[in-house]
Order: C-alpha cells, then sequence, then structure tokens
C-alpha cells in the first residue's frame, strides 16, 4: 500500500496540510495551489529557483549528478547516434520515430520551408548592422500574418510544422542579409542540417555546394544538445505568452527575445568576447578571474555557473570533447580554445568558484566551435534558437494538452506606501 504523503506548514498557529507531488525520477514537490484561495498565504520565490510550474514529460535534468535526458533518453546517446529531426520528433511526440513516420515528417518540413516572396522584402529595410536575433524574432511575429491560425488541435500541430520548417530557412536568411548575399532555396534532397548549410553558404541557387561532413556532423550535435533544456527563462517564456492563448508564432518570438539575453543563450556570444579580451590582454587570466569575484564591476564570467547544473553541465562535457575533434579534423588551431581550457582550469581551482559550484555551461565551448565552422559571432545565439525551436514546440504543446492548464499569473508581496490621498499639485 502506498502512503500519501503531505507536508505540514505551521503559520500564525495554524497548521495547513498540503498534498505532495512525486515525480517519475523521485522528485517532489509541495503542490501549494490551495495554500491562496483556501488559506490566504502566498509564496516568495523572485526567479523561481524553488517554484515548479508545471509537470512535464519532455526533459529531466539532475543538477547534482550532470545528468540531461530527452524523453527519458540520455544526452550523450542521442548526441551520438540520432538526427536532429529524430530528436525534434522525439521531444514533441515522445516517441523515437521509425523509418516511415520519420519521411512523412520531413516530408512535411519540407512543404513549409519556403517563404513567401512578400516576407522576403522585409529583410531589405532592416539595416545591414541588424543583430540577427531581432531579425528572427521580428520576422517569426510576421509569420503569423502570412500564416493566420486559429486554436484548433489541427491548426497547433501544423504550426508547430510550419515554424521549425521556416526558422531553419529564416536563420540562414538572417545571416546571408547580414553579408550581403541573395537568399538560397531551401532543397527537398537535403536534411534539415544539410539544408540549413546549404541556405548558408551556397554560392548561388545554381551553384554547386559539397557538404562537409564534418560540418554536418558538428551542427547536428550542436542543434540537438541545444533542442531542450525544461523550465529555463526562454522556455518558460513560450509557455508564459502561450497560456494567454495567443498565436504560438507570437510566444516564439518572444522566446527568442528572452533568448538572446548575455545571462542565458546570448553567453555564448560573450564568451567569445571575453576570450578575445584575455587574448589582448597578453594572457592575463587572473585580471578575469578577479573581476568576476568582484561583485561590484558588474562583471561574471560569461559561460559558467548554472541555475539547475551544480556539478557540470553535460552538454559542456560533449562540446569540450568535441572541439578538439572539430578543430583537428578541420586542421584549425584556435589559441582562443587553450585560452577557453586555461579559464576553466583556473576558474575551477578557485574556492570563490568552486563553492558557489559554477561549472562551464554549454555556452562556454560552443562559441570556439561556431567559429571554426566560420559562422560569425553574431550568429552564435541564432544557432541556439535554431536548436531550442522544436523544444519551445514541445513546452508550448504540452502547455497547451496541460489539465491543469491555467493562465500564467504569479503574485508578488506588495512592499509600496499603504493607502494615501492625492493632494492638489499647488499643494505637493
Ligand atoms: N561569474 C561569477 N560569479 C558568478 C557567476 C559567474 N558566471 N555565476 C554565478 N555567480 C555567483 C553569483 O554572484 C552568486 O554569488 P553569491 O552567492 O556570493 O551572491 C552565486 O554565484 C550564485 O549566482 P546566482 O546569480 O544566484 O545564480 P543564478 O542561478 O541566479 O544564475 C546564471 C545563473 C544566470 C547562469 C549565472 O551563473 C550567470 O550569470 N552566468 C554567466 C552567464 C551565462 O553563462 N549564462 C548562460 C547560462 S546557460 C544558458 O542559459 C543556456
Amino acid at each position: 500500500m502506498s502512503e500519501e504523503k503531505t507536508a505540514k506548514i505551521f503559520i500564525e498557529g495554524k497548521e495547513i496540510e498540503l498534498p505532495v507531488i512525486v515525480g517519475s525520477e523521485g522528485e517532489t514537490a509541495i503542490d501549494i495551489r490551495k495554500l491562496r484561495t483556501g488559506y490566504g498565504y502566498t509564496t516568495y520565490d523572485p526567479g523561481y529557483g524553488s517554484t515548479g510550474s508545471c509537470q512535464s514529460s519532455i526533459t529531466f535534468i539532475n543538477g547534482e549528478k550532470g545528468i540531461l535526458r530527452y524523453r527519458g533518453y540520455p544526452i550523450e546517446e542521442l548526441a551520438e547516434n540520432a538526427s536532429f529531426e529524430e530528436v525534434t520528433y522525439l521531444t514533441i511526440y515522445g516517441e523515437l520515430p521509425n523509418k516511415k513516420q520519420l519521411a512523412d515528417f520531413n516530408a512535411k518540413l519540407n512543404s513549409y520551408d519556403s517563404i513567401h516572396e512578400d516576407m522576403k522584402k522585409f529583410f531589405e529595410n532592416f539595416p545591414l548592422s541588424a543583430h540577427p536575433m531581432a531579425i528572427l524574432s521580428s520576422l517569426i511575429t510576421a509569420l503569423s500574418t502570412f500564416n493566420p491560425t486559429s486554436d484548433k488541435i489541427e491548426d497547433r500541430e501544423e504550426d508547430i510544422l510550419r515554424l521549425i520548417a521556416k526558422v531553419k530557412t529564416l536563420s540562414a536568411y538572417a545571416y546571408r542579409k547580414s553579408q550581403g548575399l541573395p537568399f538560397i532555396y531551401p532543397r527537398d534532397e537535403l536534411t534539415y542540417v544539410q539544408d540549413f548549410m546549404s541556405m548558408m553558404w551556397r554560392k548561388s541557387n545554381s551553384a554547386k555546394y559539397e557538404i562537409n561532413p564534418v560540418l554536418e556532423k558538428a551542427i547536428n550535435v550542436l542543434l540537438i544538445l541545444h533542442l531542450d533544456h525544461e523550465q529555463n527563462c526562454s522556455a518558460s517564456t513560450v509557455r508564459m505568452v502561450g497560456s494567454s492563448q495567443g498565436n504560438v508564432y507570437t510566444a516564439v518570438a518572444a522566446g527568442v527575445a528572452a533568448l538572446w539575453g548575455p545571462l542565458h543563450g546570448g553567453a555564448n556570444q560573450k564568451v567569445l568576447d571575453m576570450l578575445k579580451a584575455i587574448q589582448d590582454d597578453g594572457g592575463d587570466y587572473q585580471k578575469y578571474i578577479d573581476m568576476a569575484k568582484d561583485k561590484s564591476s558588474g562583471f561574471r564570467l560569461m559561460g559558467f555557473g548554472h541555475r539547475v547544473y551544480k556539478n557540470f553541465d553535460p552538454r559542456a562535457t560533449i562540446l569540450k570533447k568535441a572541439a578538439d575533434g572539430i578543430l583537428k579534423e578541420l586542421n584549425i588551431q584556435d589559441p582562443l580554445l587553450d585560452i577557453a581550457k586555461n579559464l576553466e582550469k583556473i576558474a575551477l581551482e578557485d574556492d570563490f568558484f568552486v563553492s558557489r559550484k559554477l561549472f562551464p555551461n554549454v555556452d562556454f565551448y560552443s562559441g570556439i566551435i561556431y567559429r571554426a565552422l566560420q559562422i560569425p559571432e553574431e550568429m552564435f545565439t541564432v544557432m541556439f534558437t535554431l536548436g531550442r525551436v522544436p523544444g519551445w514546440l514541445a513546452q508550448w504543446r504540452e502547455s497547451r494538452e496541460d489539465p491543469h492548464f491555467r493562465i500564467h499569473r504569479p503574485r508578488q508581496i506588495y512592499t509600496g506606501p499603504t493607502e494615501r490621498h492625492f493632494v492638489a499639485i499647488d499643494k505637493r
């Protein structure tokens, strides 16, 4: 007989007994849904570090042990063996596809990956200096004007496929725009990653383009590693916007905006800035370590630390190893890789970082790989987005099917003035 767990809170002479929910990996959560309506109390958790915002069966992370699994499959196995399309399918629908399911899925994506010719005109009016994340966020919102949608389940499913397909094309076009290059049409005979590469680097629509398998494998792994990461800032943003039942294009555009920030996906671009600054300073690591330890400097070691991982980020471990292999295969010697490794070593011997359990995160080594693939720095966070879009859509889809679905609306603890009365302007 299983004993139902409960939690008891003693407050202002009252005892409140609350139910407890246990997840499939044994994670225990106190169900506080009735705390406000039943007893008038609110919880306080800025940044939501101790708050479970939903029940989800997509991604499991154990931050203490450095575990990341999509739908139960270890990230290491997926990164080593699977294609981005397979992991996309798995994340959204819950199971790895068989051959027919994958072929149908790819055919659907192919049917949606072109961009309406009128939409391309938007690109003409952005300045050349426009950050591609701004372009991407704007154009994903613009997609909703070309694809009016309803909240019917059939529409939702098609919108998911449409977004995954079109983000590939829009991401490549954001790059082409920044380089002043003409747009390349998507091609059905190529895989998702190959087609993205073709739209990025093919000289013209009629030109031949040889897919470099080292680059292809590297991009496939990077996209898989970025695909989902449970209730992070951007996924929560997508769920938040989606919770008002607005259309999915605007929810995903908001996810892009959230991911762009330097504390989230924008860190990959900032890591390179930091490594270059260390190089320009003649390898003065200690200066940057000291700055990161000095709270008044406003500087943080970019690509270090994580809300959930308090051991190592398994994605960073995969990428550190991959960076060595990719640079070797491409015959590139990048001094920034050595700088990154030295910086990691020095930080991990420093009590400030050790005691706070700050380790390299996914962004620490990804930039070095993107650089080796000749992807410009402004595009680093776009690459992250390309990988993450299916994850956001899986989260959005799950939230729309959630029996506990409600609009997201946190409470607050008001600390402003108590009631006071209006004073006419000549008396103030
Ligand atoms: N450099 C220096 N100190 C740090 C760093 C860092 N990178 N990260 C955290 N700390 C310190 C904080 O100052 C704090 O110290 P204190 O306890 O003495 O006050 C302690 O470590 C805990 O930090 P928090 O900010 O409370 O941790 P939080 O979970 O809120 O933040 C975050 C996580 C945003 C990732 C943070 O570690 C950070 O800013 N890292 C640098 C940016 C970065 O790499 N972001 C990418 C994250 S991965 C991703 O989003 C894809």
